[in-house]
């Protein structure tokens, strides 16, 4: 039977994750999204010599990983706080600067958000919509779908969805508004679209209410903080792992650890750089790493997860 915190949600690529936690030097590491605590639990038992500090927007996750990493002791501070919020005011605190020695994060929702209807996050059931991960936010999807101009739509939906026939969806929305539930919204994607383009496909309203989401949440925002503050919050030797769950995100981690992995300086030879575009990481993962067939089977929500991670290396004397 499933224990309570893995049906909150259960880790992806738990085996890959350790396997790279093997390599990774003693002292603390940084849990950006704890979730149910899956993957900080077994990287605490696999590893005595290394402590953490774990974060999570949701307060349901920090009760539930609270209750489940209690054993670990004072090995374990949990924050209550978004990602790019604890990385930028850190950063700027002398004692934080390369002070950990991974960065983990395992970016999007949890298993808990889509199955507990009430947070709004399925369009399988009749409940106002929300999305929010922490609950005290302002802005919420229904803000999102009543207030949003018909452009500022398509740019969410394109942006964080590449949903198909956004300019009709956009339109369908703004004509039936207000709109208030999630399934109201849901009938209202699926009669946008041309009935040839419904057959055999996912529901329409799956990427439409993930383009929504990384809007609510912000997404792309706390990943872009999250990557920038990792160079000066990592110890030398020190892993940044990122698994992600869309495309849009891989991107943005595969173009971040090609800059960081590779030589770009063109600042003339002698003098010193001040362009900053110089190798500070070697690349673990040369193609990311996804699940195997057995683990999608068994944990199908895992099925997009693609794992990306790199060491951040000490520069050589005189080198940039
Ligand atoms: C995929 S789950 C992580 C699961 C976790 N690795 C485990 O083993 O259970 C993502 C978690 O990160 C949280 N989260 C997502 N984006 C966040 C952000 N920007 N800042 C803090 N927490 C975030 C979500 O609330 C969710 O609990």
């Amino acid at each position: 039977m499933m224990s309570l915190s893995n049906r909150y949600h259960r880790p992806a690529l738990l085996e890959e994750v350790l396997q790279l936690f093997h390599d990774v030097p003693s002292g603390r590491y940084l849990d950006v999204t704890l979730g149910g605590g899956g993957h900080t639990e077994a990287i605490l038992d696999l590893r005595a010599d290394l402590d953490v500090v774990a974060l999570d927007r949701d307060e349901d996750a920090i009760e539930v990983s609270s209750k489940r990493l209690e054993r670990f002791q004072e090995r374990v501070c949990i924050v209550r706080s978004d990602m790019k919020s604890y990385v930028q005011a850190i950063s700027v605190q002398e004692e934080a600067a390369g002070s950990f020695s991974a960065i983990l994060a395992d970016l999007g929702v949890s298993s808990h958000h889509f199955d507990e209807a009430a947070r709004g996050f399925s369009f399988s059931g009749h409940t106002p919509l929300d999305m929010r991960m922490d609950k005290t936010d302002e802005l919420s999807a229904i803000d999102v779908v009543n207030k949003y101009s018909q452009t500022q739509l398509i740019e969410v939906l394109k942006r964080g969805g590449d949903v198909q026939y956004a300019g009709r969806i956009a339109r369908e929305v703004v004509e039936h508004r207000p709109i208030f539930f999630t399934d109201q919204l849901a009938q209202i994607v699926s009669d946008a679209i041309p009935k040839r383009a419904l057959k055999g496909r996912l529901h329409p309203a799956t990427t439409v209410f993930q383009a929504i989401r990384i809007e609510v949440n912000g997404e792309f925002e706390q990943l872009d903080a999250l990557l920038t503050c990792s160079r000066s919050l990592l110890a030398t030797s020190g892993m940044l792992i990122v698994i992600s769950y869309h495309s849009g995100e891989d991107r943005m981690v595969k173009e971040f650890m090609r800059d960081a992995t590779t030589d770009r300086c063109s600042c003339p030879p002698k003098l010193p750089c001040v362009c900053g575009k110089t190798k500070w990481a070697i690349s673990i993962t040369r193609n990311p790493l996804v699940p195997s067939a057995q683990e999608i089977k068994d944990n199908p929500r895992a099925r997009s997860a693609k794992l990306r991670a790199m060491r951040k290396v000490e520069l050589q004397e005189g080198s940039r």
